[in-house]
């Protein structure tokens, strides 16, 4: 049976900046009805965060739909899998008393990520000099390397203690041998290594699944499913601001293969676009403001990173890379999250273009070279002093605010569905 006509029951949340958009929040605010939600690219680099009943969750691995009782969650074969960070989440959230037992599901194919990995990752940020990338050092980009290079470790060959301990010798050997020679660091021990990981996999066989199989089930069963993206477009690897970005396909097309689905499959897309924007890491980005702006926004954002603690580097909101980030995603709607940030700076500031030398672009730039040297053509309107984080419909926002929200609707070109305005749950306006 095709599923083609149960396009209508999945829902896509991705990120339309550099990440930390808000999607966990989001995701925690959609997965209310819904009936399975599924993590689809990405590591343990993501950190999504959920203010549930006065509690901070931060999430990095297990889909923030977790928070809810009756809905199921999985861990697709996009993701690069470390199983420390798994089990240590999975210990959190026992903590709070979330029943895990038949509702956390991992693909048998994803990828693992070892500690050579992450010895890796550090390595070569360090001999980058000042050309490195400002990863978050979680193995993330050698672990999709391996992968590609056809090297990789995948759970199903984890839990066979002959492939693992075939693989493990073999990728020790060349792993070794560069960490040494290259960056003469030191290696790692394989008996310890299989000893440990061969452990986890033990532990991980309840978790194991096909992650299409069970998407493809609950659509046949009607069921409601939501992909929760990691990062952001601009961070994705054919798309965003190579080579300041991550290693994964984090717009919709990584969903097919990430999640092991068909395309076809793919319902509404909702694109986050928090009201300003912020990077953590390297790179160009263009709006950034150093300044007294950029430090206010930080503080009242608490843009400090949900993965790394670094500071975030924030700016105004950039309407020539979101436009380029909706359209890539032909998203349905926009979700505009962290409104309530903006509140008391009298004028608000939004790049309509760049001026590059003497040229005026709207497109967004495909090389870094070009976006380091635009210059943002901003547009002012003026801001609002209310506080507006109770605000529920609307019609209750101060007029600024809600003609902000028009400004972006008309400058990316997509309607606007959700708007947040603050970091607890029911702080969320529909439209
Ligand atoms: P993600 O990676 O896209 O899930 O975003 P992060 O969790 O890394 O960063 C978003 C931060 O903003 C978190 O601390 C959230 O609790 C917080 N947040 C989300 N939405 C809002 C909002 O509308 N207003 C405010 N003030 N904070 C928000
Ligand atoms: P969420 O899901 C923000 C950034 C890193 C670095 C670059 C490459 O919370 O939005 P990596 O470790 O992936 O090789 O680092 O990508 N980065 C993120 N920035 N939010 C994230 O995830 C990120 N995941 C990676 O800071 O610049
Ligand atoms: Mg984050």
């Amino acid at each position: 049976m095709s599923l083609r006509s149960k396009r209508g029951k999945t829902d896509c949340v991705i990120g339309l900046q550099w990440g930390d958009e808000g999607k966990g929040k989001i995701v925690d605010f959609l997965s209310e009805k819904r009936d399975l939600v599924v993590r689809y690219q990405g590591g343990s680099n993501a950190g999504h965060t959920v203010m549930a009943n006065g509690e901070e969750f931060i999430f990095h691995l297990i889909p923030t739909g977790i928070l809810h009782r009756n809905v199921k969650c999985v861990i697709g074969q996009g993701v690069v899998f470390d199983p420390e960070k798994f089990f240590e989440e999975v210990e959190v959230l026992r903590s709070h008393g979330v029943r895990i037992e038949g509702r956390l599901f991992v693909s048998r194919r994803v990828h693992v990520v070892f500690p050579y990995h992450k010895a890796l990752d550090s390595l070569r940020e360090r001999h980058a000099g000042e050309k490195k990338i400002g990863t978050t050092s979680l193995g993330i980009g050698p672990a999709y390397s391996d992968k590609s290079a056809r090297l990789g470790i995948r759970l199903c060959d984890l839990i066979d203690r002959t492939t693992f301990e075939v693989l493990l010798a073999q990728n020790l050997k060349e792993k070794n041998a560069l960490i040494r020679s290259a960056y003469k660091g030191r290696g790692f021990s394989f008996k310890e290594l299989y000893e440990r990981y061969a452990d986890y996999g033990k532990r991980l066989v309840p978790f194991l699944c096909d992650c299409g199989e069970i998407v493809r089930d609950a659509l046949k069963k009607g069921k409601k499913v939501l992909f929760e993206g990691a990062q952001g477009t601009l961070l994705d690897i054919d798309n965003g601001t190579y080579p300041f970005v991550t290693s994964s396909s984090t717009g919709v097309d990584g969903i097919a293969s990430g999640a092991g689905v068909s395309p076809q499959v793919i319902g509404r897309v909702f694109g986050v676009l928090k009201a300003y924007a912020t990077r953590v890491g390297g790179g160009p980005h263009p709006t950034e403001e150093s300044g007294e702006v950029g430090n206010l926004l930080r503080e009242r954002g608490g843009e400090y990173g949900a993965t790394t603690g670094r500071p975030r580097r924030c700016g105004w909101l950039d309407c020539v890379s979101a436009k380029y980030a909706a359209d890539l995603n032909d998203v349905d709607s926009l979700i505009i999250t962290k409104l309530d940030v903006l509140t008391g700076l009298k004028r608000l500031k939004v790049a309509v273009a760049y001026r590059i030398g003497s040229k005026e672009v709207r497109e967004f730039p495909c090389q870094v070279s070009a976006l380091w040297k635009a210059k943002p053509v901003y547009i002012e309107v003026p801001g609002w002093s209310e506080e507006i984080g109770g605000a529920r419909r609307f019609s209750q926002l101060p007029k600024n605010a809600r003609n902000y929200i028009r400004l972006i609707e008309k400058l990316v070109g997509r309607p606007v569905s959700i708007i947040s305005v603050g970091s607890s749950r029911e702080q969320v306006i529909g439209r």
